[in-house]
């Protein structure tokens, strides 16, 4: 099942010009602005609004994807996501959210649960990850850049999600109606840290949880901080996902990494920090 763009059309703006869409001129799948700027859903379902622009920054290759996939779906970080889910649990049953850097939609879905009146933009650089997040009920997956305006209007969404993905503190304000919640999962330092000799992964710089507070301050409150650990027992293949699922996928070598992990499995501990903040 694609969702469809006319649920979330008042969750959208126009990327060009910033304005609401023609309900006679849009469909299911295209977005018509008063303006006649035309959004179609790629066949996969997820709709494209940095056509023409050409971003400086490059997308999670297909590989990158479907080792996060692949990942994801094995539940290692499951906990994290109910962690997330739970932060959200008293959200209204017809939610409006943003999942920045939403990826393959994972973290988003176990959010809106059983929701079925809520909706939710699903932002990202990527479509081959879009093309997950576009399946997920509710969910309108868009592809953006972060670092831009945000293609939704002032006030609009309940909450914000961003899982390990970049954050535009400004936009997420602009978008979250007062009292509305930003969610943000970060890593810890001791992340991974078992893997990290072994494998092409960035450090983790302490502190990042005091940072966002920090940033955030003039437009959020802090509501709860909760670190959330994961024993991991993985296997060779499923190591090598969570390494090239990350930034070190744009250059790591899979079958150089697989040599360097070896026959045995690989015992780690993920360990995230979830941030939750209130839009003052
Ligand atoms: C580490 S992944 C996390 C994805 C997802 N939240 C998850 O945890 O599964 C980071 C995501 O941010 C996206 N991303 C990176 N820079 C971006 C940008 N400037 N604008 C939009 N998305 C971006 C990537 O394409 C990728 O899907
Ligand atoms: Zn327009």
């Amino acid at each position: 099942m694609v969702a469809m763009l006319s649920d979330a059309r008042a969750l959208l703006l126009c990327p060009h010009c910033g304005t609401g869409w023609d309900a006679s001129a849009s469909g299911p799948r295209s977005l018509v602005c008063t303006a006649g700027h035309r959004f179609d859903a790629a066949r996969q379902g997820y709709v494209n609004f940095l056509t023409g622009r050409g971003s400086r920054l490059t997308p999670d290759t297909p590989a990158m994807v479907q080792a996060r996939e692949r990942f994801l779906a094995a539940g290692h970080f499951a906990p994290a996501a109910e962690a997330l889910a739970e932060a959200c649990a008293g959200l209204p049953e017809d939610a409006a959210l943003l999942d920045a850097g939403a990826g393959t939609g994972y973290y988003l879905a176990a959010v809106l649960g059983a929701r079925r009146r809520a909706r939710a933009v699903a932002l990202d650089l990527s479509p081959h990850a879009l093309r997950r997040a576009a399946k997920v009920p509710g969910v309108a997956a868009v592809v953006w850049d972060l670092w831009r305006p945000l293609p939704l209007p002032d006030a609009s969404v309940d909450a914000v999600l961003d899982v390990f993905a970049p954050r535009n503190l400004p936009e997420f304000a602009r978008v979250t109606r007062p009292g509305g919640l930003l969610c943000v999962v970060t890593p810890l330092p001791e992340h991974l840290a078992e893997l990290r000799d072994r494998l092409p992964m960035l450090d983790v710089p302490a502190g990042k949880a005091d940072a966002l507070e920090r940033e955030a301050e003039g437009a959020y409150e802090p509501v709860a901080r909760r670190r959330v650990t994961m024993p991991l027992s993985l296997a060779p293949e499923e190591a090598a996902d969570l390494a090239l699922m990350g930034p070190a996928g744009h250059h790591a070598d899979r079958d150089q990494v697989l040599a360097r992990l070896g026959a045995r499995r690989v015992e780690a501990t993920g360990a995230v920090e979830l941030s939750v903040l209130r839009r003052r």
